[in-house]
């Protein structure tokens, strides 16, 4: 009963995180002009229209019969309400002319926020489960899937639009950070040990998808892993040492995807010069949001999976495990486990480049206060970090009966954890037991790794 009492409070909250939430996809969808929102910037996802729609799609979808409202007369809770994810499948062949214009979108939006709102004040003055019955309603969950799905989309789009040109976009002027040398390569031992991964059911403050139950405990052997992750300038070395044209370095079908896609570089970076890639004097830049600039030498390098594991192979060392990162991130020379990397206090600016801080990476060496207690750098923020484990269940993990297939349609052995987060990740999705995923051939998002030796 404490626990419930304790859900009831946290609604207000909740709407009011939800609107939050709103107003930052709403700030994205501002930086469109009317003629790019039928533009598709990744072949393999949905055009950017789609994601206008599925947001509140996904809303509806999960709230209103909940929320006991009924069902309104639109095709387009069914036409938005899902993504794509084609491993290894043909590209979508859509065409523009096939989804409704803006308006009728934004009217359909406005209508589901409207209906959501009205019901929500309801739920948040009610106190018994006698007008809502369902229990994830009640203690709060459904209203941490809203927020987090659309907050985690507010990440999908940012890198949609990174990767538009810009003149597709509203100008807006992007800060970078001052460039400086990238720190030296080092590695740090971590001293065998415990590793939890996960948490325990059973606290309504604590949300966490399904895939972040229950909790595993591993005794990790020592290692080392990279005090920073992998640089511009460390990979540019990988590079110029025909990284990229060395089969032996890649999985056969890594090496496939890299030549039938004849990619030669981080899909971040532009060669300017008309030289190779391979040529120590190319003029490299980088693919900001807003503009282009030379290569930072000291921000970490955004890159694929089959690319992170390309170079951790050449210099003899490997991606970490899931278990390993979390070893390294949150665990301490006296055998405790940390909430996050420098402690228990809740995130800060001070800790990373997290929390829609930036549209682009800092250096690497910008946030010592964020260090683990091993003196890891750059955990939390500032890129995703691509991990050696194949994304599947904890012990104990049950699908949410609302969202079945959340994670479990991706349990197909094609997708690798990935820890951390980004400069676009939420400060809420910073909590240690939250787990990322992506195929190894997306060289899209904000990601990048380092390296162990055991
Ligand atoms: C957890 C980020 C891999 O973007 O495909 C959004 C999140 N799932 N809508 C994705 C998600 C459904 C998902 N990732
Ligand atoms: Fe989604």
């Amino acid at each position: 009963m404490a626990t419930f009492q304790m859900a009831l409070q946290l609604r207000p909250t909740l709407i009011s995180r939800l609107e939050e939430a709103r107003k930052r996809t709403d700030a994205l969808f501002e930086l469109l002009p009317p003629n790019s929102f039928y533009d598709r910037p990744i072949a393999e996802r949905h055009r950017l229209i789609f994601y206008l729609g599925h947001l509140e799609a996904f809303d509806w979808n999960l709230l209103s019969d909940p929320l006991n409202l009924s069902p309104h007369d639109s095709d387009f809770d069914k036409l938005f309400a899902f993504g794509i994810d084609p491993v290894g499948g043909g590209l979508p062949a859509d065409m523009p002319g096939d989804w409704p214009n803006i308006a009728q979108v934004e009217r359909y939006n406005l209508r589901v926020r409207d209906r959501l709102d009205n019901a929500l004040q309801g739920f948040a003055q009610s106190s018994g489960t006698a007008k809502f019955s369902s229990p994830s309603l009640a203690d709060g969950t459904l209203l941490h899937v809203a927020i987090e799905h659309r907050l985690m989309h507010a990440e999908t789009i940012a890198y949609l639009l990174h990767n538009m040109p810009i003149e597709r976009k509203n100008p807006r002027i992007e800060q970078f950070a001052h460039p400086r040398p990238a720190p030296a390569l080092r590695q740090v031992t971590i001293p065998d040990g415990a590793a939890t991964l996960g948490q325990l059911p059973g606290n309504p403050r604590r949300f966490g998808w399904d895939n972040e139950f229950e909790t595993q405990q591993t005794h990790v052997p020592s290692f080392s892993i990279g005090a920073f992750p992998a640089t511009n300038g460390d990979y540019l070395k990988f590079v110029r040492a025909g990284g990229y044209h060395n089969a032996k370095l890649w999985k056969p079908e890594d090496w496939e995807w890299r030549r039938k896609e004849r990619i030669e570089h981080p899909h971040f970076w532009v060669l300017r010069s008309s030289s190779q890639a391979t040529d120590p004097d190319a003029q490299w830049e980088y693919r900001g949001m807003f503009g282009t600039i030379p290569l930072p030498l000291a921000s970490p390098v955004y890159v694929s999976h089959a690319e992170a594991s390309a170079f951790a192979k050449w210099s003899g060392k490997k991606l970490p495990s899931e278990v390993q990162w979390h070893r390294a991130a949150y665990g301490t020379p006296e055998g405790t486990e940390r909430e996050y990397p420098w402690g228990d206090a809740a995130p800060a600016p001070k800790h990373g480049n997290f929390h829609h801080a930036l549209w682009d990476p800092a250096p690497v060496d910008s946030h010592p206060a964020g260090a683990s207690a091993f003196g890891v750098f750059d955990l939390l923020g500032n890129g995703w970090e691509w991990t050696s484990t194949v994304f599947g269940p904890l012990p104990g993990f049950e699908q949410f009966p609302f969202y079945p297939g959340y994670s479990a349609n991706f349990f197909d052995g094609k997708h690798f954890v990935m820890k951390g987060g980004s400069s676009r990740t939420d400060a809420c999705m910073l909590r240690r037991s939250f787990r990322n995923w992506f195929q190894p051939h997306y060289p899209y998002v904000y990601a990048t790794f380092r390296c162990v030796e055991e």
